[in-house]
């Protein structure tokens, strides 16, 4: 990974943090995406020790808001010109329904908006990050949880029905999947040098699920130890994201650092393309 540049977001936790650090570790330059400044600086900080790396720089956003998701695509390509490796990782379940800064379903706006504006904005430097033998990749991580979704196109933002926090991951889950596969798609139509794959990283000891209140939290405690390490739950947004095996792969689901099939609501094109053009309208809406 020498010579390039990755940006990952949700990187001061969980499977992001250890993904910027394999990354740093294979000698990328590595750009980390938080939303607290203090712990951002201390994940820069344990990265550049630990990987003995030294171009581990930092950017701070909530990414549940899209004027910062901008404010950091800004940030990025004013100091950038190029970008090898995107990893949208950043993601949360809410145990309430809650409303972001632009009115938008907390969960839909973190976990989905986010993944989709980011590379949106940062489209032109993937692009002159790629080339014809080595393309430039989005990694996004999705989750298993898909499979329990539906795009619930009468109710994007929960507000009709009564709120359900799995419900409402369940369905960003499905959109990362679905955003991921129109964007191979659009990525191939424009013949631009980049590849975008979604992912499932297995179910993983984080800080996943501290936002889910006080059943979530009693469920996570209860089947925490069956889960794997963050460094287990890495290894697939790792594998994507640098693997010579995945050249010229896109618009695939991996799972155990093998392509997997996700569950079929989540391969209908028309869905991701009326999920696609629905999102970008939402986010022109709040500029
Ligand atoms: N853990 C699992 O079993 C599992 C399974 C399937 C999929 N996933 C997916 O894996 C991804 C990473 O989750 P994880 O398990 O590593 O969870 P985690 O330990 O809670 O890490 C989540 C990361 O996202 C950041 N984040 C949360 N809200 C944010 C916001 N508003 N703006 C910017 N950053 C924000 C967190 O920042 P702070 O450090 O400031 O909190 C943290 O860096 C998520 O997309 C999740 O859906 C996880």
């Amino acid at each position: 990974m020498q010579g390039k540049i990755c940006l990952v977001t949700g990187a001061t936790n969980g499977i992001g943090k250890i993904t910027a650090l394999a990354l740093a570790k294979q000698g990328a330059a590595v750009v980390l995406v938080g939303r607290n400044r203090e712990k951002t600086q201390a994940a820069q900080e344990e990265i550049r020790r630990e990987s003995g790396n030294g171009m581990v720089d930092y950017l701070v956003a909530d990414l549940s808001s899209l004027a910062e998701v901008r404010g950091v695509a800004r940030a990025f390509c004013r100091k950038y010109s190029q970008l090898h490796v995107l990893v949208n990782n950043a993601g949360a379940i809410f145990n309430q329904h809650q409303t972001s800064a632009d009115g938008f379903e907390m969960t839909f706006a973190l976990n989905h908006l986010s993944y989709f504006l980011l590379t949106q904005e940062l489209r032109g430097v993937l692009a002159a990050g790629g080339t014809a033998s080595q393309q430039a990749r989005v990694v996004n991580v999705a989750s298993l949880a898909h499979s329990g979704g539906q795009i619930d196109f009468d109710d994007l933002q929960s507000s009709k029905k009564r709120y359900r926090s799995f419900g409402a991951y369940a369905q960003s889950k499905l959109a990362n999947i679905l955003f991921s596969n129109e964007l191979a798609r659009r990525f191939q139509a424009d013949q631009l040098p980049v590849a975008s794959n979604a992912l499932h990283p297995g179910f993983v000891a984080t800080g996943f699920g501290q936002g889910g209140g006080a059943v979530m939290t009693f469920v996570m405690k209860l089947i925490r130890p069956f889960a794997i390490t963050p460094e287990k739950g890495a290894e697939t947004s790792i594998y994507v994201a640098t693997s010579p095996e995945v050249e010229g792969v896109t618009g695939q689901y991996f799972s155990d650092c093998k392509i997997a099939k996700p569950a079929k609501q989540a391969t209908d094109a028309a869905t991701a393309q009326r999920l696609w053009q629905i999102s970008e309208q939402l986010v022109n809406s709040s500029q």
